[in-house]
């Protein structure tokens, strides 16, 4: 069901949208000032979002394909569409009492936004609660088969894999431009206990009050994480959390403006990123990254610059017993991998520099759940093995249910720790990331 899986996790985005433009309502109601460029984001996301990619793909294929097969979905269908058609009318209403709030009468603005808020969660709840349980009920496997290949045509000028990675930077720009007092990605805060770790092993990474910046945005604002020998943790969050910005610090490639980084007993907190490599701080990045024009081999290699040259063929067989398809295409160019392959190819990279502690950047994203599934029983192959990994995920359910600990990050803030069960029986977080 990977159509029904990029239609949820955009749900997710927009509820989360939906949820930040009725507080800045508030806000406003209680005297706050309309910034223009926050407001210019959302509609940007929204804009390019209705007119490029969903709606489209929804009502071409699997409402029509709803209709065929069932008249009891044909009233639901109906008013979804109608919904569709007039997105673009109920967007202009709330630009225009933008443009009237920036003139100065504001309440027309925050009655706008809320109708809007309004309706948007009501069509949202709609498509989740009743016509998705209907499609799965009525639907035929070659239906679905015909609805999940254009949902995932990944070269697809509109809604592939680039498109894809636009629409998360026009979320990123609202993630950083909502007010400091709103944030995004629904607010937990509260505590678990800290302690709650099932690993009585010795702390192999412990950060303090870490901070880093892009320009004026504070992408981190002091966090405070530890993970001990053999954990496995998981980081979730919302897009724009700054779960990437973490681990890129961790492994030294993004500045840190202030706050410590222990290893291993030792403070690398200025230390280069080669160095963090050769200590054991091995990276498999958000996107993947391998070098499309070399073969899978010389990817790997890649990995084990640090190592030495006596490890190479053993290492490489390893990686090669787990991943069976990268040896089959060994002499390829890793362009002609498929993306999970890719993303195989990106674990066993790090997996070629011997990680003391090794971090996973959404080794989920992008894949079909086959694919996913397939990529998870990896990451608990070397949880078995004891390896101490660092997992950030969207897919927190997933990331959480294999993981001993899990943080949850909002914001550049960390508001929640615990161990994995407990995050996932916990109510704010089954509210914020496990669904609506
Ligand atoms: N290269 C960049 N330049 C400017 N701002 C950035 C850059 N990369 C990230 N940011 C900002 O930093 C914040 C954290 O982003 P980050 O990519 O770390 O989040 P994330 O949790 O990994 O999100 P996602 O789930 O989408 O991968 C966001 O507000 C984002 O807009
Ligand atoms: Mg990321």
């Amino acid at each position: 069901m990977e159509a029904l899986r990029i239609i949820s996790d955009e749900h997710k985005n927009f509820w989360r949208i939906a949820v930040t433009l009725e507080q800045v309502a508030n806000e406003i109601d209680e005297g706050g000032k309309v910034d223009p460029a926050f407001f210019e984001s959302v509609f940007s996301y929204i804009e390019n979002f209705a007119d490029h990619a969903h709606h489209l793909k929804e009502d071409d294929h699997l409402f029509r394909l709803m209709r065929l097969r069932s008249p009891e979905a044909h009233p639901l269908i109906d008013a979804l569409e109608d919904d569709h058609r007039q997105a673009k009318v109920h967007l202009h209403q709330i630009k225009e009492a933008f443009a009237k709030a920036k003139v100065g009468e504001q309440s027309a603005l925050t009655t706008a936004l809320r109708d809007y808020t309004r309706r948007l969660k009501t069509h949202i709840t709609k498509e989740e609660v009743e016509a998705m349980p209907l499609s799965r009920k009525i639907l035929t496997a070659a239906d679905w088969q015909e609805i999940n290949t254009t949902f995932s045509d990944n070269k697809d000028p509109v809604f592939g894999e680039q498109a894809r990675s636009d629409f998360r930077e026009l979320y990123h720009r609202v993630v950083s431009l909502a007010p400091e007092s709103v944030g995004l990605g629904g607010h937990s805060s509260g505590t678990l206990d800290p302690q709650a770790t099932p690993i009585k092993g010795d702390i192999l990474l412990k950060v303090n009050g870490l901070e880093s910046s892009y320009g004026r945005i504070k992408a981190l604002k002091g966090l405070n994480l530890e993970v001990r020998r053999g954990e496995t943790v998981a980081l979730v969050g919302a897009n724009g959390a700054g779960k990437t910005t973490f681990l890129r610090s961790l492994s030294g490639v993004q500045p840190m403006g202030a706050g410590e980084i222990w290893f291993n007993g030792e403070d690398i907190s200025k230390v280069r990123s080669d160095q963090r490599m050769r200590l054991g701080i091995c990276h498999s990045p958000e996107g993947r990254q391998v070098f499309g024009p070399l073969s899978i081999e010389d990817n790997l290699y890649l990995g084990a610059y640090t190592q030495l040259k006596q490890h190479l063929s053993q290492d490489l067989e390893r990686v090669y017993t787990m991943f069976p398809i990268l040896k089959e295409k060994r002499k390829l160019p890793a362009g002609t991998l498929s993306g999970g392959q890719q993303q195989m190819l990106a674990i066993g990279r790090a997996l070629m520099g011997r990680p003391k502690l090794l971090l996973l950047d959404e080794p989920s994203m992008g894949l079909a759940p086959l694919l996913v599934e397939e990529v998870f029983n990896v990451i608990k192959a070397l949880k078995r093995e004891g390896m101490t990994i660092i997992l950030a995920e969207q897919n927190a359910f997933a990331a959480l249910a294999l993981s001993d600990r899990g943080y949850v990050l909002e914001t550049g803030e960390i508001t929640l720790t615990g161990n994995g069960q407990d995050l996932i029986q916990n109510e704010q977080v089954r509210a914020a990331y496990l669904g609506m």
